[in-house]
């Protein structure tokens, strides 16, 4: 039952102001959410196989679900929206939304970093209502708190202290956070934005 891999093909490198150093010292980190994915499904399984699916052990397992998939699925969206040497296209799909709900694209990356130094750890997601078609920035708490049932994260950045410690020690929250928006892969970017206008599955790799 171990059906999720490390993707590989997400791991950025070259990126301008965020080191390879550190990119491999949070990739082992991503490497073992996926383990734990795998492995806790695994112990969830043996364990309704033996008659214990309704014990509270099995329901204390079953809550560390939100914690261990996001921390997967999570990675795997910051990862694959960083790539070195790619330019915003500000008449893109994104810029296009952005300006839409920000009034600039300025003004939106100016809320994302904001909302990046929101105090403590966790996540920034540039959130996509799939019914009104609004944008909105969400800090996420830990991996899991904080999300909208059903929204579309369309660019997604890490604001745990292990993203930046490696280049920047604990106090460079705000030149990493320059650092991702500098790195974003606006092409990805862009075509997330238009699968979600167009009701298409949003696919992370
Ligand atoms: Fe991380």
């Amino acid at each position: 039952m171990s059906v999720y891999s490390v993707r590989e093909e997400l791991k950025p490198s070259g990126l301008n102001g965020i080191s390879d150093e550190q990119i491999n010292d949070h990739w082992n980190l991503y490497v073992g959410y996926v383990n734990n994915v795998n492995a806790l499904n695994n112990q969830l399984a043996d364990m309704r196989g033996n008659g214990e699916g309704g014990t509270a052990a099995y329901t204390d397992r079953r809550r560390r679900f939100g914690f261990e998939y996001d921390g997967m699925v999570l990675h795997e969206y910051y990862f694959g929206n960083l790539k070195a040497g790619v330019d915003m296209n500000h008449d893109g799909p994104f810029g296009a939304l952005v300006a839409e709900s920000f009034g600039s694209v300025d003004a939106w990356a100016e809320d994302f970093k904001t909302c990046g130094k929101s105090r403590g750890i966790g996540w920034t997601i540039t959130y996509y209502d799939p019914v009104t078609g609004q944008v909105n920035n969400h800090f996420i708490q830990h991996h899991e708190e904080g999300h909208i049932s059903g929204f579309i994260p369309l660019v997604v950045m890490d604001c745990w202290e292990h993203a930046w410690m490696v280049d920047h020690g604990a106090g460079g929250r705000g030149a990493y956070i320059d650092a991702v928006v500098d790195n974003l892969n606006w092409g990805l970017i862009d075509e997330r934005t238009k699968a979600a206008q167009e009701g298409k599955v949003l696919n992370r790799f």
